[in-house]
C-alpha cells in the first residue's frame, strides 16, 4: 500500500519575495537575495464549519460611503501629491536617496501641523535629538506643538503617539523589534516595524508617514511588501548638482498619481516652486539650432520644458544616442521616425538630449518638440524662440492630439509665446486675448518644412 506523504511541518519564505521553499537555502532562488529566507509554520486545515455561517456580506450599494477625512498638510506641493492632504490613519512611505531632503521636508511638515494648531511628533532612529533641534532651528521650526523623540523601543513611542495628530518615523530601516530576528533594516525587521507603525496608525487614527531608504536601482529598500502595507508611497527625488526636488506617488490610495510636487531647497529648507515654468524654461536665451519647447502636464499643472538636441558627425560605424530626461528607446523611435517619414537622417551622427534643469518627462505629448529640436540640430536651423510644440508623434510619421491642449495653450500665452504648433486633429478653439496663433499640422513632415528652413 502507498502511504500519503506527509506534509512537511515547517517551510520556509522570503521576507524580499514570498518564494516558498521546502528546504532552508542562504539565497532565494526567486528573487536571488542572501539571508531573507526564514522558517514560517504552515496554516493548519481548518474543516468546514457544519453550521450557518454568519458574515456580513452585502450588496455594494447598500454600503454607507463615509466621506474621507483630509487635513491639509500646510505645505501646498505636499497637499497636490498627497491628493489634498493627510488622511485621519492613513500611513504614507517617504523614499528617497540619502542626503536628498527627506527629514527636512517631513520636519516641515511637521511644522506646518504644528502653525495650523495641531500637535505633531516626531520618532527618529537615525538622528540624535539635537541633530534635530539644529535642523529646527535652520528652518526657523519654534513652535511649541512639534516633539521629538529619540528612543530605540519602538512600540512604546507609537503607544506615545496616541494624543497626536500626526507621526513621523524616522526611518523603517532604523529600528529593530526583540521580538523578530535580524538586524536593524533586514527585510524581515522593515516589515514588522511597518506593520506595527501603520496598526498603530489605524487604531490610534494618527496619519503617519515613514522614510524608507533607497537601494541603488532606486527603489525602497526592504521587501516589496512594504511598498503593499502603506495607503501611499512617495518618492522624493533630485540631482545632487541642482536644488530642484522632485515629489511623486508611486502609489497613492486615496488620490491620482500623476501629480508632481517641486521644491527649492535652500539655506531655510525646502521652498515650494510654484511657477515651474521658469526653472525649465528660460526665454531670454537666443534662437539656438537644437532647442524646442514644449509644454508637457505634469498632473493638473502644464509646465514648458526646453529639449535640448545635439548632433554631431561620427567617424564610428555605431554612434552613440544619450538621452538625459526622457527614455532612451523613446529617442531612437523618434529618430527612427524622423529618417522614414522626413527624410532627416542621423546614421552617421551622434545624437544627445537632454531636457534642460533635470526635470524627467513623462508625458507623450512633448514628442513633438523633441523631434524639433532632433530636427533642428540634424539641420543646423533654429527654431524661432517664440514658438512652442504640443504633440505626440505615431510610427506613421502623423502627429496625433494631447490631452487638455486649452491648458497647454493658456500657459505658453502667459509664457509670451507667439505661436503653439499643434496636431491639425486637435478640436480646441483658442479665445483671441490669449495672443496666440495656432499652426497646425498633420503630420512630423508638415512641421519640419514649417520651422525648419
Ligand atoms: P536631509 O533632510 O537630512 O536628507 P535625508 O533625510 O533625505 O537624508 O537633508 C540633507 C541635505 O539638505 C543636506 O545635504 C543639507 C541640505 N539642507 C539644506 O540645503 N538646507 C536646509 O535648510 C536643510 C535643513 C538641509
Ligand atoms: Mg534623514
Amino acid at each position: 500500500m502507498v502511504k500519503a506523504a506527509k506534509r512537511p511541518s515547517v517551510r520556509y519564505r522570503c521576507a524580499e519575495c514570498g518564494y516558498v521553499s521546502l528546504t532552508m537555502v542562504g539565497r532565494c532562488p526567486g528573487c536571488g537575495e542572501w539571508g531573507t529566507m526564514a522558517s514560517e509554520q504552515p496554516l493548519r486545515e481548518t474543516r468546514s464549519p457544519s453550521g450557518p455561517i454568519s458574515t456580513n456580506i452585502e450588496p455594494i450599494s447598500s454600503v454607507d460611503v463615509v466621506p474621507e477625512d483630509r487635513i491639509s498638510s500646510g505645505i501646498e506641493e505636499l497637499d497636490r501629491v498627497l491628493g489634498g492632504g493627510w488622511i485621519r490613519g492613513g500611513v504614507a512611505l517617504l523614499g528617497g536617496e540619502p542626503g536628498v531632503g527627506k527629514s527636512t521636508l517631513l520636519l516641515q511638515a511637521c511644522a506646518a501641523m504644528a502653525v495650523a494648531g495641531r500637535k505633531a511628533l516626531y520618532i527618529s532612529g537615525e538622528e540624535s535629538a539635537g541633530q534635530i533641534a539644529l535642523r529646527a532651528r535652520r528652518l526657523g521650526v519654534t513652535e511649541r506643538n512639534v516633539d521629538i523623540v529619540c528612543e530605540t523601543d519602538l512600540p512604546a513611542m507609537l503607544e506615545a503617539s496616541r494624543g497626536y495628530d500626526f507621526l513621523v518615523i524616522d526611518s523603517v530601516q532604523a529600528f529593530r523589534l526583540d521580538d523578530e530576528s535580524g538586524w536593524a533594516g533586514s527585510p524581515s525587521q522593515a516589515r514588522s516595524v511597518a506593520s506595527i507603525s501603520s496598526d498603530a496608525a489605524k487604531r490610534n487614527g494618527v496619519p503617519t508617514v515613514m522614510v524608507g531608504h533607497i537601494t541603488k536601482q532606486g527603489q525602497i529598500a526592504g521587501p516589496k511588501i512594504l511598498e503593499h502595507m502603506v495607503d501611499v508611497v512617495l518618492l522624493f527625488s533630485g540631482e545632487r548638482s541642482s536644488s530642484h526636488r522632485l515629489l511623486r506617488a508611486e502609489k497613492n490610495r486615496y488620490g491620482s498619481t500623476d501629480e508632481l510636487g517641486i521644491f527649492e531647497m535652500g539655506e531655510g529648507g525646502l521652498e515650494p516652486v510654484r511657477d515651474p515654468s521658469h526653472l525649465y524654461w528660460n526665454r531670454d536665451g537666443a534662437a539656438v539650432p537644437g532647442v524646442a519647447v514644449g509644454v508637457a502636464l505634469e498632473g493638473s499643472r502644464p509646465l514648458a520644458a526646453e529639449i535640448q538636441a545635439l548632433s554631431c558627425a561620427t567617424p564610428f560605424p555605431y554612434p552613440k544616442r544619450t538621452a538625459r530626461g526622457i527614455d532612451a528607446n523613446r529617442l531612437q523611435l523618434l529618430l527612427a521616425v524622423l529618417e522614414r517619414r522626413c527624410g532627416i537622417l542621423s546614421r552617421s551622427s551622434d545624437v544627445y538630449v537632454n531636457v534642460a534643469g533635470g526635470l524627467s518627462l513623462q508625458d507623450p505629448s512633448a514628442d513633438l518638440s523633441i523631434c524639433a529640436a532632433l530636427a533642428s540640430s540634424l539641420r543646423d536651423a533654429p527654431i524661432p524662440p517664440d514658438t512652442c510644440l504640443v504633440g505626440e508623434v505615431g510610427l506613421a510619421g502623423e502627429v496625433r492630439p494631447a490631452s487638455r491642449t486649452h491648458l497647454r495653450i493658456r500657459e505658453a500665452s502667459r509664457l509670451g509665446f507667439k505661436n503653439v504648433v499643434i496636431s491639425a486633429r486637435e478640436k480646441v478653439t483658442v479665445p483671441e486675448e490669449l495672443g496666440i496663433r495656432v499652426i497646425k499640422v498633420f503630420a512630423l513632415s508638415q512641421m519640419a518644412e514649417r520651422l525648419i528652413k
